[in-house]
């Protein structure tokens, strides 16, 4: 049986480089989003997104996917600190690529912003039983119909760049 793709590293916040999450947040705020469900691609460790929404006042409430253990493992101990935010944010460990429409809720705000960065030649085998990177918006966006418009971003790889960045400087 195959195993799930999963990525070995972790993402630290770094503003400078890769601010997509910061401007996920600046989005909602400036289009006055309010009790929104919002699905997140790639929380990062910092979980900025679930965070500042679980607690900003908004009435927002965010589903996350992560693909590393160590962004996972932080998410653990945040909510295990923080009931307020364990009630309104849920990130959960998993390979976009393998997204399962039927566990899905609906949602009103959906982020892509990762999509293409991640993906292993054995995704869309059928063994593996994955989605290609144009095939992933087919599942969620089923789960965005009671919400028009529907902020899918393009599926650009600000991280490629970024972590050639990260390198660079150190
Ligand atoms: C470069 S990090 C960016 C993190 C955060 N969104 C930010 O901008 O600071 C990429 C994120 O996407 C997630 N990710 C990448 N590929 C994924 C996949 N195939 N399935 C689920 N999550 C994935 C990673 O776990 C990580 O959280």
């Amino acid at each position: 049986m195959a195993t799930m793709n999963y990525w070995t590293d972790k993402w630290d916040l770094h503003v400078d480089i890769c601010p997509c999450d910061v401007h996920v947040n600046d989005w909602l705020a400036d289009q006055k989003q309010t009790n929104k469900l919002v699905y997140h691609f790639g929380t990062g460790t910092h979980h900025v997104v679930g965070k500042e929404q679980a607690t900003n006042g908004s009435g927002n409430m965010v589903f996350g996917i992560t693909a590393s253990i160590e962004e996972y493992d932080a998410y653990i101990k945040l909510v295990a600190d923080n009931a307020r935010i364990a009630k309104n944010y849920v990130a959960y460990f998993g390979d976009i690529y393998l997204t399962n429409p039927k566990l899905l809720p609906d949602f009103d705000v959906v982020t892509m912003v990762h999509l293409c960065e991640f993906f292993f030649p054995n995704t869309a085998s059928a063994e593996y039983g994955g989605l290609d990177a144009r095939g992933v918006p087919d599942p969620v966006h089923p789960k965005t119909q009671s919400a028009r418009p529907t902020p899918f971003s393009p599926p650009f790889n600000c991280s490629q760049k970024a972590q050639r960045q990260l390198r660079a400087r150190d």
